[in-house]
């Protein structure tokens, strides 16, 4: 098991990271010092798989544990869901003290840290992330919040947990594309803070494909660090939290524009490389590392072209994202592997260049 903590002006926190870790979470629960109660929030899957070794885990150290239906999938990540939830909660507890436990994906965690950062003003939330995406990227961090409308991910709040359990074991029984999509963000991270670490995914890609445990517990460790020493210099994302976005500006326009038939991490990976793409032209970023960055994207059963979508109408969604300055896109650019930089100086056609797949 690797710890990685999490140090912010507001609050500190353990996450820890290993195979086998939902079993420990009872003991750990009560050393950080819980009332008698915990209310579960996951999904009727996560529940079948795991319910069962996390409630034995509590019950054992003595917890009286009430499991409560969350959303299954990103159309229930709603203010209907948050509201059934709150209405479940005063039907059962009405504690402030009582911990909200979210146990499942990027979902899950999402919507059970609203919840617990809204009921009663605030009860204490504890992560327990299973998929690759929510264990390396969405748990971290603090961005809680649902969707409304066309507003995704933008009704929410900051809420930080009180402790994070990523059990490593839970990826074994994730779909192969889910991996893949997780994956994306965990190379974003490395290509964005640590050179270092990217060597080690190119090493290692097999290993994790196989679902080697300690494979999975370093590259969880890894993303996990760089997401926390991002975060812990701007919690609430005022400047250097941008360069997490990395991928993301073409990335959202090709969800958006594919009606969110392609999925965020399959359009994040299309995103980096076009990103690199445009880094290379621009004169900032050599080829060699495109393609390398092309290649292990590809290895992870990740996209490298922009399926099925007008790359006209990408450059239409990008110009009417919420997140432009004055009439242009701001683009995460690569310098090297490991070295980014924020610019809104790419030209529109040179994007289109990128998605086009000319280098
Ligand atoms: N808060 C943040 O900072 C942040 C960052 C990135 C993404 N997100 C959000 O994360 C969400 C996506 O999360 P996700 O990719 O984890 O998807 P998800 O939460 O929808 O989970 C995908 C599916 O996998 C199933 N599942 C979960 N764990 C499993 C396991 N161990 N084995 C088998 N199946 C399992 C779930 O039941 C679900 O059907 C999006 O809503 C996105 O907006 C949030
Ligand atoms: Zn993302």
């Amino acid at each position: 098991m690797r710890t990685v903590r999490i140090r912010l002006e507001s609050t500190s926190y353990d996450i820890h990271i290993g195979p086998g870790l939902l079993a420990r979470t009872g003991d750990w629960l009560k050393e950080l010092g819980f009332g008698d109660r915990l209310a579960i929030i996951t999904d009727s899957t996560v529940r079948r798989l795991y319910g069962d070794t996390l409630v034995h885990s509590l019950s054992a150290a003595g917890f009286n544990v009430t499991v409560m239906a969350g959303p299954e999938g990103e159309g229930e990540k709603s203010l209907e869901t948050a509201g059934r939830l709150y209405q479940e909660l005063t039907d059962s507890f009405t504690e402030r003290m009582t911990p909200i436990l979210a146990l499942g994906g990027g979902v899950i965690g999402d919507v059970a840290g609203f919840v617990a950062a809204t009921y009663l003003r605030g009860v204490p939330l504890v992560h327990l992330p299973t998929t690759l995406l929510a264990q390396g990227d969405s748990s971290l961090g603090g961005k809680t919040g649902v969707d409304h409308g066309r507003l995704k991910n933008k009704i929410g709040a900051f809420y930080q947990p009180r402790l994070t359990v990523s059990d490593t074991s839970t990826l074994k029984s994730l779909p192969r594309k889910l991996l893949s999509d997780g994956l994306a963000e965990v190379i974003k991270h490395a290509a964005i803070r640590d050179a270092e670490f990217f060597t080690f995914l190119e090493d290692n890609l097999d290993r994790i494909l196989a679902l080697d445990d300690g494979t999975l517990e370093a590259i969880v460790a890894r993303s996990a660090q760089i997401k926390a020493e991002v975060v812990e210099q701007d919690e609430h994302d005022l400047g250097l939290r941008n360069i997490l976005n990395y991928g993301h500006t073409i990335g959202h326009a090709i969800e958006t524009v594919s009606d969110f038939g392609i999925e965020h991490g399959q359009a994040v990976a299309i995103g980096m490389l076009a990103a690199a793409r445009i880094s290379n032209r621009m004169g900032f970023l050599d080829s060699a590392a495109v393609t390398r960055l092309s290649k292990l994207i590809e290895r992870a059963g990740l996209p490298t072209e922009v399926p099925r979508v007008e790359v006209r109408q990408l450059i239409d969604a990008m110009q009417h994202d919420k997140k432009i300055v004055g009439g242009r896109a701001r683009f995460v650019l690569l310098r090297d592997i490991g070295d980014v930089f924020i610019t809104d100086e790419v030209s529109p056609s040179l994007v289109e260049e990128a998605l086009a797949g000319r280098q």
